[in-house]
Formats: structure tokens, C-alpha cells, sequence
């Protein structure tokens, strides 16, 4: 394989053991349930037991993705985590991971942090490393994981959610990636979580509108001089970061708006090359770095190798990205889909007791 091939040869994701439904989350708060619904879009929040956490789900899709890939841990020369739980200050999270993976020796191993855009970060460094060819040979292990908690009864707390996904850089069997991107970045305080806070302070208004305003950037820069209605349609999927799902939807609807498109024609857009790619992530709730990822997991499912997808990824702080990838020939089978559909099918709900105890353990530790 040349080192410009390379792309994502192997997938594996990993979902926490215990759910909450987001109207169990509405009584709690003596909400009307259908905020949270509607108007955020929202279904489930993931949660992690004592003793998971942003290590944990990391692993478990670490091992499942490698469960499913030809090469061994001795193959592996990066190791990326992207991820904004982290638990420790200097020491970075892949150290976790590699020890439980047994990864030592000649790797380069780090943590990357830019809020929910980290995960793809540490991809795009892998792949990068890959196609200039310093990866000599070897492949990389890439891992977006978080566990997104709020404050008791902060404007987020329907919005959380937990969820790894895990990506080996090698041969191009699940997607290829354009060389290609699109960025954009502008400081903003959107979203931050000072050292020692428990928890993220966030300007949510401030945050929807930077985000819209990325989204614009970003797919200006894709579409350039073409004509963006049978350029965007070409495309099979549209993935986005998804802090709750009502957020693409409005992203979408101000794209649609900006390119000049009726509100009708953009409605089918959407559910025609979006919402589909949701699913999961109503499941899961806001997954920070592995949002994005969950969405496109899900986006890759049977499709015919060669079939084009979008993904965008958005960080607070903040910075974002417009990816380009195209199916590779393990997407039509997709075996990936078996570690959502075991942890979706394994998990188990917890009521509004059952939350309050488990986030009392969580302020406590
Ligand atoms: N039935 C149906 N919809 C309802 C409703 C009801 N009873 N009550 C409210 N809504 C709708 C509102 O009209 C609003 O919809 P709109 O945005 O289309 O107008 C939506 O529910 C949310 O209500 P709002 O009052 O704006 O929510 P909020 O201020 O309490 O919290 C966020 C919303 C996004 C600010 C909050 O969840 C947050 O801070 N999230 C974290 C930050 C984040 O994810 N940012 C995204 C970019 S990274």
C-alpha cells in the first residue's frame, strides 16, 4: 500500500451500560418534555457507572476495532486520543489506553484537545502522518472519547450524553479521506471549562451562532465557484457534530437560507442527506469528540464502496473542519453496526433516582 492510500481501515465504537430517557430528565426538572424533544431534538443521555469513564470507552472500542483489523498492536507506530475528559492535567490519555492495549516502544502517543473538534484533529494528524510518510510503514490508532456531563440543572444537562469511537490509520477498507479539507477558526468563548471546574461554562446562544456561522465558512470553501445544489446532492450523506440533534437541523436551515434555497427545499435536503445520519446519536446524546464520528459510522452503513460522504466537525474555542470521504469496500457489511446495536441492546435505563445518585457519586469523586 502506498502512504498516500491510506485512509480508515477499521472501526469500533463503544457506548456506556446505562441510559436515561431525556423525559424522565423533563419530570426531573418539571420541564415540558417536549423541550427536550422537540425543541432539542434529544432522546436519550448516555451515562457511565462508577468506575467508566472517557479511559474506559476509549478501550473498549480501541479493542474492538482492532478485533476487526489484520494488524496487530506491533503494527501500530501513533497513538491519538482526542478528547476533553481528560483526567489528568500533563499525563495524556493514551497513556490509559496504551497500557490496557499493551502499546509501548516506538510510538508517539498523545492526547489532543481543541473541545469537540479534538477527535477529528488527531485524525487528521494520523492521516497526514500517514500520506507523508512518516508513519514508515506503520498504522495509527485514532480515539475520540468523552463523557459530556453539565451542571445539575444547567440549560446542557438534556443535552449529554457519553460514547468512544476508535479508528485504525492503515489501508482504506472502511473510508478514504480527501487530502483535502476545509477549516475555519475564530477565538471565541463559546464554550470553556476553566481548570478545576467540574463542569463547562458555556454561552449557549453564542455557541449556536458560531457553530451556524462555521458551518457557512466551511461549505463556502467546499463548494467554491459550483453550483452548490447539484454539488451538495451528490454527496450521499451529510454528517455533522451533533451537541443535540436540533442543532444540525438549524444548521442545515441557515445553510439552506444563505445558499438561497426555499425553506421546502431545504426541509427535503435534510431529510433526505441528514437526518438519517442522527440516529445513533439520539442515542447516545452529546458525545463530544466522537459525535461526529458516531454520525459517520452510522452515514457509512452499506454503502457502495466509492460512495461519497461530508463530515463537519466543530469545537468551541473555536475551530472547525469540513471532511470529504468515501466509502471503502467494509462499509457494504459495516460490521461495525454490531458494537451499537450489542451496547444499545446490553444498556440499561435509569430513572430520575437513579440519576441523582449516580451524579451525586459524580460530584463526589
Ligand atoms: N415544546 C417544544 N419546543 C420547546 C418547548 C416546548 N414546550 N419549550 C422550548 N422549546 C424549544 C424552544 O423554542 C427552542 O427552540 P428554537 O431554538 O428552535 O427556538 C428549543 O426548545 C430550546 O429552547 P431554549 O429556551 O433555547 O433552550 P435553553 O436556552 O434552555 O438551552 C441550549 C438550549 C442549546 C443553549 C442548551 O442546551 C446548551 O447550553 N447546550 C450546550 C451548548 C451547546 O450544545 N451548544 C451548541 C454548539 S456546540
Amino acid at each position: 500500500m502506498s502512504s498516500t492510500s491510506a485512509g480508515i481501515a477499521s472501526i469500533g465504537l463503544q457506548l456506556p451500560p446505562l441510559f436515561m430517557p431525556v423525559t424522565q430528565l423533563a419530570e426531573l426538572r418539571g420541564v415540558d418534555p417536549n423541550k427536550y424533544t422537540k425543541g432539542l431534538g434529544c432522546t436519550d443521555i448516555a451515562l457511565c457507572p462508577n468506575g467508566h469513564d472517557a479511559a474506559t470507552l476509549a478501550v473498549g472500542a480501541a479493542k474492538r476495532a482492532l478485533s476487526r483489523w489484520k494488524g496487530s498492536v506491533s503494527d501500530i507506530g501513533l497513538v491519538a486520543v482526542g478528547t476533553e475528559s481528560a483526567k489528568d492535567m500533563s499525563r495524556p490519555l493514551s497513556a490509559w489506553v496504551a497500557e490496557e492495549l499493551g502499546l509501548s516502544g516506538v510510538i508517539r502517543s498523545y492526547e489532543v484537545k481543541h473541545a469537540c473538534y479534538g477527535g477529528t484533529l488527531a485524525l487528521r494528524q494520523a492521516l497526514e502522518w500517514k500520506w507523508s510518510g512518516a508513519g514508515a510503514g506503520k498504522a495509527a490508532l485514532v480515539i475520540a472519547s468523552d463523557v459530556a456531563l453539565y451542571a445539575l440543572g444547567d440549560p446542557g444537562e438534556p443535552t449529554q450524553g457519553a460514547g468512544a469511537v476508535a479508528m485504525i490509520i492503515d489501508e482504506p477498507l472502511v473510508a478514504s479521506v480527501s487530502p483535502t479539507s476545509f477549516p475555519f477558526s475564530s477565538p471565541a468563548f463559546d464554550f470553556w471549562r476553566p481548570v478545576g471546574d467540574s463542569f463547562p461554562s458555556v454561552d449557549g446562544q453564542l455557541s449556536l451562532d458560531c457553530y451556524k456561522r462555521a458551518v457557512i465558512e466551511c461549505f463556502s470553501a467546499l463548494i467554491g465557484d459550483r453550483n452548490a445544489r447539484s454539488m451538495l446532492t451528490e454527496y450521499h450523506a451529510h454528517c455533522f457534530h451533533v451537541p443535540f440533534p436540533k442543532m444540525v437541523k438549524k444548521a442545515v436551515l441557515h445553510l439552506g437560507a444563505e445558499l438561497g434555497w426555499s425553506l421546502e427545499e431545504t426541509e427535503a435536503f435534510y431529510q433526505r442527506k441528514v437526518e438519517g445520519t442522527l440516529e445513533w446519536n439520539q442515542l447516545t446524546g452529546n458525545a463530544y469528540t466522537a459525535s461526529l464520528w458516531i454520525s459517520v459510522a452510522r452515514a457509512l452503513v452499506g454503502l457502495k464502496q466509492g460512495t461519497p460522504i461530508t463530515a463537519f466537525s466543530y469545537g468551541s474555542g473555536y475551530g472547525a473542519e469540513l471532511l470529504e470521504l468515501a466509502a471503502g469496500p467494509a462499509a457494504a457489511s459495516a460490521a461495525w453496526a454490531s458494537d451499537v446495536e450489542k451496547d444499545l441492546s446490553q444498556r440499561k435505563p435509569v430513572d430520575g433516582v437513579g440519576y441523582q445518585r449516580l451524579r451525586g457519586h459524580a460530584l463526589a469523586s
